[in-house]
């Protein structure tokens, strides 16, 4: 048989030759040339250790196996290597612009491929599974036009992964049970008509909002967006005072009751973790999970800062602080309107979305999911919101930091439609209050002293 690869080699080997050959079955060119040698196979290239073919050479000796092995004989693999069927002599695959030998493997993105017989040919044959970075949703989304309002792109870090790794170990936050579903949003009471149209938190209290941070491949985005948003919450209740970046990989490695690390993690529990317990810092509990490594924990539940080791709070004057970081109870925000009121009046908010797979490739613009496939929920901080401009109606959006390092996304941030729930994101959004330490600051929100039923 005369397939693509045969034929360019061919070309090249027995140039004057194609004319007559053409469209013959390649198994014409079987015959017992190397069983037909008094001393069969030559263990090294020896000229005598050749048969003429069609006017040229072939081969009986053990160079054939090996990476230029057009001139072999066709029977060498039969009767030098005893093996049951002859590959074709010139056997090698070709893929996107390169060739394999026979039995070289290679992978294409997430797939493991292998060169080797299939029925009568050679043929790169390749796993099945679906990818993390799948090419046709890039060009889906970026030369879908107007139905789209952002950009994807390839990430290297993404690339060569399963999609399955990826909502196993990028997301991480496993979806609320009933009961914390019927937990009733507070409803707090403002003029809606004082809300802007954009608001940034990292604007309105500089310097006091967290950048982003990076999971790695754990998941264990319910670690990270709680703790982001506590110390925000720090920061910005203690007016920079108790500005302090919280330990995620305290509360992953500590908090395991009824949580599954870097399998995922319920947000009712983490709040109660920080509201019961509270966690150090970064620098004296360092996120190490990342590197796909959970150590187990090494705080006791009732630490402090001094038998943790940690370094004292750095305004030692106006905090006095030696226990951990604790949260005042977590409540829930049932609208936009209220979600916005939150974020301004008091800091970030802890969001929980449904990722598509899709979202892995988000670059820039306003997001919202394309088409199925299998799913997984994330939780991520919400710090503001907007309306992009665009030639028909603007789009409004929620400004959202995500967990997966400053490199993907727009600076590590994302944008999505806001008011639509899109991907469940108003579903489920959560805040607490910090326990700060400084005297002169509020430590209660309001609208939480009549309604503490409603809290976790
Ligand atoms: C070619 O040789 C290598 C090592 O010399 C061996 O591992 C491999 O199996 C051989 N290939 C075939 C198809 O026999
Ligand atoms: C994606 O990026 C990786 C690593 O940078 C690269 O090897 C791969 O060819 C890229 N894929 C596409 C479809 O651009």
């Amino acid at each position: 048989m005369w397939n693509g690869q045969w034929m360019i080699v061919a070309v090249a080997v027995l140039l004057s030759l194609t004319a007559v050959t053409e469209g013959r079955d390649f198994s014409d060119l079987q015959g017992p040339y190397c069983a037909g040698r008094q001393s069969r196979c030559c263990p090294d290239r020896r000229d005598d250790c050749s048969v003429p073919i069609l006017g040229t050479r072939c081969y009986c000796d053990d160079f054939c196996n090996r990476t230029n092995n057009e001139d072999c004989c066709p029977d060498y693999w039969k009767v030098c290597l005893g093996m049951d069927w002859n590959p074709a002599p010139l056997g090698r695959c070709y893929y996107n612009g390169q060739y394999y030998n026979f039995n070289e493997a290679v992978k294409i993105n997430c797939n493991l491929c292998k060169c080797q017989q299939a029925g009568t040919r050679v043929e790169l044959l390749c796993e099945q599974n679906v990818c993390l970075v799948e090419p046709e949703i890039i060009s889906r989304v970026n030369t879908g036009g107007y139905s789209f309002s952002w950009r994807a792109s390839n990430y290297s870090t993404f690339w060569g992964r399963r999609l399955d790794e990826g909502i196993s170990l990028r997301l991480g936050t496993l979806q609320p049970q009933k009961a914390v579903m019927r937990m009733r949003p507070l409803t707090p009471v403002y003029d809606h008509r004082r809300l802007p149209r954009s608001f940034d938190a990292r604007n309105k209290w500089h310097g006091l909002i967290e950048g982003v941070r990076d999971q790695g491949w754990c998941g264990s985005s319910w670690a990270l967006s709680t703790v982001s948003v506590a110390s925000d919450r720090f920061a910005v209740m203690s007016q920079g005072l108790e500005k302090v970046q919280l330990s995620a990989q305290h509360l992953l490695a500590c908090n395991n009751r009824g949580q599954r690390a870097c399998e995922g993690g319920h947000l009712d529990r983490a709040w109660l973790f920080l509201r019961k317990f509270g966690v150090v810092d970064e620098p004296c509990y360092p996120y190490t999970a990342g590197y796909g490594f959970l150590e187990r924990c090494r705080l006791p539940k009732r630490s402090n800062l001094l038998t943790a080791r940690c370094k004292p709070p750095s305004h030692p004057q106006t905090v006095l602080r030696t226990d951990l970081y604790r949260m005042g109870p977590s409540y829930r925000l049932g609208s936009e309107q209220d979600i916005m009121y939150e974020i301004m009046e008091s800091g970030p908010v802890q969001a929980t979305m449904k990722v598509y797979p899709d979202f892995f490739l988000y670059r820039s613009g306003v997001y919202h999911h394309s088409g199925n496939g299998p799913s997984g929920y994330h939780s991520v901080r919400i710090i503001g919101w907007g309306e992009e401009v665009t030639q028909r109606e603007p789009i409004k959006f929620w400004l959202v930091a995500n967990s997966w390092g400053s490199q993907w996304g727009e600076n590590g941030y994302f944008r999505i439609r806001r008011g639509v729930n899109e991907c469940e994101i108003e579903d489920f959004v959560l805040a607490a209050w910090a326990d700060t330490h400084v005297q002169s600051v509020p430590t209660r929100p309001p609208t939480l002293n009549n309604q503490l039923s409603n809290v976790i």
